[in-house]
C-alpha cells in the first residue's frame, strides 16, 4: 500500500502553549486511520496543523509525495487534503445547496462543480431532498452528512474528520461511520479520523493511535487496540 500522508515529528501549539509534541503517523492510500484520545489531548490541533490552518513549529507533513508543511490550508485542499471540522461548521442561514457549492471553492474543484454536485446528491439522496432548506434546519446526522458532502465537493484524496460522532445519537453515529466506510470502499478515499468515541473509531479503522497530551502513546491495528486492557480501562470504561 502506498503512503498518502506522512506526518513526521510534528510539533505545534498556541502562543506560549505547546500542544503537539513530536507526532509521527502515516496513512496509506485507501486506508482509514483513527486517532483517539480524551478531550484536550490535541486531536483538533493535530488536524489543524496537518491541514495548514495552524503553523507547524517543528517536523514535516508530506502529502501525496509533496512536502506541504508550509502550505496554507487552501493550497493543501487544492492538492486533495480536506478537513471536515468538528460539528460540520455549515453556514446555518444558507441552503444545503449553497453550502455544498462553497465546498468547491478552489479552481480545479470549481471547474468540476456540477459533476461533483450530481455525485454527492446521488451519494446522499437526503441532501438532494433538502437542497433548498436552510442548513441550520438539518438534523445532527444530516448536518454531518452535509459537511462530508461539502468536503467531497473539493475533490479530496484524503478526508480529515474531526469528531463526526459528537452530539449524535448512537444509532446515527453508526450511520455516519457506515457512510465513511462506504466512501472509502467505493471512492478509494483515505481517511484520518479523530474521535473521543473510541470504540466506534477503532472498529472503523485499519490502524489506530492513542493520543495523550499531544503525544502518540500507542499505535497498532484497530482490533488490537480494542482488545488492549489499558485502552479498555482508560478509554472504554471496561
Ligand atoms: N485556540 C486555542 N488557543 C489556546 N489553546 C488552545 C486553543 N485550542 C485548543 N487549545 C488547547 O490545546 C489543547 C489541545 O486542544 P485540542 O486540540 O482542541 O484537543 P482535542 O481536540 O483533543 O479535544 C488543550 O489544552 C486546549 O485547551
Ligand atoms: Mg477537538
Amino acid at each position: 500500500m502506498s503512503t498518502i500522508l506522512r506526518v513526521e515529528s510534528l510539533g505545534s501549539g498556541y502562543g506560549e502553549l505547546p500542544v503537539l509534541d513530536g507526532i509521527t503517523l502515516e496513512v496509506g492510500s485507501g486506508e482509514i486511520v483513527s486517532v483517539v484520545g480524551a478531550n484536550g489531548a490535541g486531536k483538533t490541533t493535530l488536524l489543524l496543523t496537518i491541514g495548514g490552518h495552524l503553523r507547524a513549529r517543528s517536523g514535516r507533513v508530506v502529502f501525496d509525495g509533496h512536502d506541504i508543511t508550509r502550505l496554507p490550508a487552501h493550497a493543501a485542499a487544492e492538492r486533495g487534503l480536506v478537513m471536515v471540522p468538528e460539528g460540520g461548521r455549515l453556514f446555518p442561514f444558507m441552503t444545503v445547496l449553497e453550502n455544498l457549492e462553497l465546498g468547491a471553492y478552489h479552481r480545479s474543484a470549481r471547474a468540476r462543480q456540477q459533476e461533483s454536485l450530481d455525485e454527492v446528491m446521488r451519494l446522499f439522496p437526503i441532501l438532494a431532498e433538502r437542497r433548498t432548506q436552510l442548513a441550520g434546519r438539518l438534523s445532527g446526522g444530516e448536518r454531518q452528512m452535509c459537511a462530508v458532502a461539502r468536503a467531497l465537493m473539493a475533490r479530496p484524496k484524503l478526508l480529515m474528520l474531526d469528531e463526526p460522532s459528537l452530539g449524535l445519537a448512537p444509532i446515527i453515529v453508526d450511520k455516519v461511520f457506515d457512510m465513511v466506510r462506504e466512501l472509502v470502499r467505493t471512492k478509494g478515499l483515505s481517511v484520518l479520523l479523530v474521535e473521543q468515541n473510541v470504540g466506534n473509531a477503532l472498529r472503523l479503522c485499519e490502524r489506530g493511535c492513542i493520543i495523550e497530551h499531544g503525544r502518540i502513546l500507542k499505535m497498532a491495528r484497530g482490533e488490537d487496540l480494542l482488545r488492549d486492557p489499558d485502552v479498555q480501562r482508560s478509554y472504554m470504561g471496561l
